[in-house]
């Protein structure tokens, strides 16, 4: 059919690989994107191209007859300018839609990296006059299946530098879900911004229990400090400009001025948001 696929940028990543699989279960054809085709993951409808971000001339054939497009990449040094290429793209191509995973704090006049280019992203997306949705997660549980993950499998112990301040992290497969809502229904998400959260704040004490009771083994958090914090993601070689990122998450999680809850995830889905003890149990095995 002309003109009515659906575009997926981030196709292979925590967000994009659960909704390609909902667009395919629902046979929509999709035009699912990665720099590399031997990342590409076979499902029905699902056409795999190889496009890089970075290069806009790759993106006309990714996105020609689509109708709609998700806008998901990394943390790249160059965001602004490659997600900018996309948005471009789509204007040229007359695509009415483009829902953009965003970040939770996204302010183009913020200070730090990530929620300052996704701001910036997000402005020029909705000066663009293209249809947008906004999807705001307020931190990703998927992102304990990495170093926490690591480190409950080692020593049954984690740390973090967010004392017991709260925050409501949202499970990745409910902002798929989100996301294929909205690209399957757009009209009704047109021009909306949706923070997402779980329904309950939690710090990382109610983490390590939630991790205990699915392994059936005692997981203790290990509170250190975000100078400590800090001086581990510099011995990892994170990029300067994302390490004061997240030290500045972990400061507004310890100052307590991250527990916000919101029903975007409920309300759209229609069903209750997918909780920590839910979470640790689908991904029992990767802390054991
Ligand atoms: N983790 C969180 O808690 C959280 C919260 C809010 C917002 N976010 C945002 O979520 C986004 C993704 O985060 P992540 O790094 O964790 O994602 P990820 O799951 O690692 O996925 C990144 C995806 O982007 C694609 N990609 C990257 N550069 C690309 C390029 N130049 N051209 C085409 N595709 C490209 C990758 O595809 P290939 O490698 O296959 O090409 C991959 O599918 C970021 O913008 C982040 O700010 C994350």
């Amino acid at each position: 059919m002309q003109n009515k696929k659906i575009a997926v940028f981030g196709a292979t990543g925590k967000i994009g690989l659960e909704l390609i699989r909902l667009l395919s279960l629902a046979k929509i054809d999709t035009v699912a994107v990665t720099r590399n085709l031997r990342r590409a993951v076979p499902h029905p409808y699902i056409e795999w191209i190889e496009a890089d971000i970075a290069h806009k001339n790759s993106l006309h054939a990714a996105m020609k007859n689509c109708s709609a497009v998700f806008l998901l990449s990394g943390n790249s040094p160059d965001f602004i300018k490659e997600q900018k290429n996309v948005i471009s793209t789509a204007k040229e191509l007359n695509i009415q839609y483009i829902v953009k995973l965003s970040s939770g704090a996204a302010d183009k006049n913020a200070h730090f990296f990530i929620p300052k280019t996704h701001g910036i992203v997000e402005d020029f997306l909705i000066r663009s006059g293209i249809h947008y949705t906004m999807l705001r997660p307020n931190g990703i549980m998927q992102n304990w299946l990495g170093d926490i993950a690591n480190s409950v499998r080692k020593e049954r112990r984690f740390h973090e530098s967010t004392g017991d301040g709260k925050r409501a992290h949202v499970d990745a497969r409910d902002v798929s879900a989100v996301a294929f809502a909205c690209l399957t229904n757009p009209a009704k998400h047109y021009d909306k911004i949706y923070l997402l959260t779980s329904d309950r704040a939690l710090n990382y004490y109610d983490v390590a229990e939630a991790i205990s009771k699915a392994i059936d083994e005692e997981v203790r958090y290990i509170p250190i400090s975000l100078q400590q914090a800090r001086e581990e993601m510099e011995r990892q070689g994170m990029p300067a400009a994302l390490v004061d990122t997240f030290i500045s998450y972990d400061a507004a999680q310890r100052n307590g001025e991250t527990q916000i809850v919101t029903d975007c995830v409920r309300m759209i889905l229609e069903k209750p948001a997918l909780t920590v003890e839910q979470f640790a149990k689908d991904y029992a095995t990767h802390f054991q």
